[in-house]
């Protein structure tokens, strides 16, 4: 087989087990079928006719340009959209940045966006008077993980809201706009330009920094998504023909008009309708941080009433939904205490388990977390190759700016995958360091670079004129 997936002990009723993690793995051929619809989607998101109706959005950024590297600046970053609401104060330069996490409760994710936008204005201005940047105006990095119809750099309008957060009054809404008025109703600071990208154009602009060939970005963190360069003249809905621009791909809604249908499990099909947005982002509710543990616990749930586990008796604790999280996943799997870690979860589940359980559970965690792996590879084998085959390479070597804690607990499995699904591609992957925030300063960052550049230009074709000038007079 091309993917084993149990690299543990067999236990022995592995044969009964099987049968539940059978839909789970997917063959290379299987793989290349979903990349295979993937490329076709990216094509109906580009279209200037199919993207209203494509599931895969693949969304203009405005950003045109990757860093160079010489960047410099002092910035104001917020990061909406992950596992913590972050504010940070970056100086490019330096890589010197403070950092202040504020939490945002589960209530405020699901009321009203005037409490959301007071919060967040509330947060940044507690950072600045903590960091005594009150009395300065810092252009704004705003990093917003989630699908906007982006209009320019500073007007971005939410598509709709993903993981969890659902709250009334903001879709459709200018989350640019809704930041400033909830800053103006507080009136006791200000800020600069705005930039807003998204948390996968963040991580592909601070990797960028680091490494010039960066030119894709990819999260598979609570959510998933990916962004690349595009070259101008594929992008239909936008007007120009040179150049290329950053899309935001969203391809979490991959799926969402049921052409991953044939491969979904029940599993997959309850975590999608106990979701509080059925329907939407399919693709991300199989591979991302969000939904991994809930597939997992499901899973054991059923093997339990089947009697394969725990001597048939579910506790209170695996009955319950989200009571799994997904952190469990990888501390099971950790190859040398993972075994430890199974058994000291299993008991604080209040599970009744003997040694065969626990290496079930590990295979079970490993099958869902393996499939996760593999199927993000088949999305960023689509990129890679949509690349190379852009530029009419042989051979693409890039660098995939990659951040979310899904890919940092595996990623070995993915980059063996992707390399098998796109061989002509030498793939380096880049972790990023706390990109989706200082990405967003980035994105002011080379854009003050490219003002400033052009600015020279203009000043030095200004001189060149000037001698032209001073050289006809002379002649004359
Ligand atoms: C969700 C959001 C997307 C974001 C991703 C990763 O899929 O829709 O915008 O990039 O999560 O955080």
């Amino acid at each position: 087989m091309f993917f084993t997936v149990n690299e543990f002990e067999q236990p022995c009723r592995c044969s009964s087990v099987e049968k539940y993690l059978q839909p789970f793995q997917l063959s290379p051929e299987t793989l290349q079928e979903v990349s295979a619809r993937l490329r076709k989607d990216l094509l109906r998101g580009l279209g200037k006719h199919s993207h209203h109706k494509a599931p895969v959005k693949m969304l203009p950024t405005f950003v045109r340009a990757t860093p160079d590297g010489t960047e410099k600046g002092d910035f104001l970053a917020l990061d909406l959209g992950g596992t913590n609401f972050r504010v940070l104060h970056v100086r490019v330069e330096e890589e010197a940045q403070k950092v202040q996490i504020c939490a945002i409760p589960q209530e405020m994710m699901l009321g009203t966006g005037e409490q959301l936008f007071d919060h967040i204005a509330t947060c940044l201005g507690d950072f600045l008077e903590s960091h005594n940047l009150k009395g300065q105006t810092l252009p704004l990095g705003f990093t917003f993980s989630f699908p906007c119809e982006q209009l320019e750099i500073d007007k971005s309008i939410l598509i709709r809201w993903t993981k969890g957060f659902n709250c009334s009054g903001v879709e459709g809404k200018d989350v640019v706009q809704l930041l400033k008025e909830a800053i103006h109703r507080r009136g006791d600071y200000h800020i600069g330009s705005v930039a807003m990208v998204n948390d996968t154009v963040g991580t592909m602009m601070s990797c960028g920094y680091k490494d010039q060939s960066c030119e894709i970005g990819m999260i598979i963190g609570t959510g998933t998504n990916a962004c690349y360069m595009e070259e101008i003249k594929n992008v239909k809905r936008i007007e120009g023909k040179d150049g290329r621009m950053c899309i935001n791909t969203e391809w979490g809604g991959f799926g969402d008009d049921g052409c991953l249908d044939d491969i979904l499990t029940e599993f997959d099909v309850e975590v999608d309708k106990t979701s509080i947005n059925p329907g939407v982002h399919i693709f991300e509710k199989m591979i991302s941080g969000m939904y991994l543990g809930e597939i997992v616990r499901l899973v054991l749930v059923k093997m339990t009433k089947d009697k394969l586990l725990f001597k048939g008796q579910i506790s209170e604790a695996l009955g319950t939904p989200g009571r799994f999280e997904t952190k469990f996943i990888s501390e099971i799997e950790e190859p040398d205490s993972g075994l430890e870690n199974a058994k000291k979860i299993l008991t604080e589940l209040g599970l009744d388990w003997d040694l065969v359980d626990a290496s079930v559970v590990r295979l079970v965690c490993d099958t869902i977390s393996s499939r996760s792996a593999y199927l993000c590879a088949a999305a960023l084998a689509t990129l890679v190759n949509r690349i190379r085959n852009n530029r009419k390479l042989g051979h693409l070597k890039t660098t995939v700016g990659v951040d979310g804690t899904v890919y940092r607990k595996h990623p070995t499995k993915l980059q063996k995958a992707v390399r098998l699904l796109a061989p002509q591609c030498d793939i380096t992957f880049l972790v990023s360091e706390d990109g989706s925030g200082t990405g967003a300063a980035m994105v002011t960052a080379v854009a003050q670079r490219l003002a400033h550049q052009s600015r020279l230009l203009e000043e030095s074709d200004g001189e060149d004129n000037e001698e032209e000038e001073e050289e006809e007079e002379e002649g004359q």
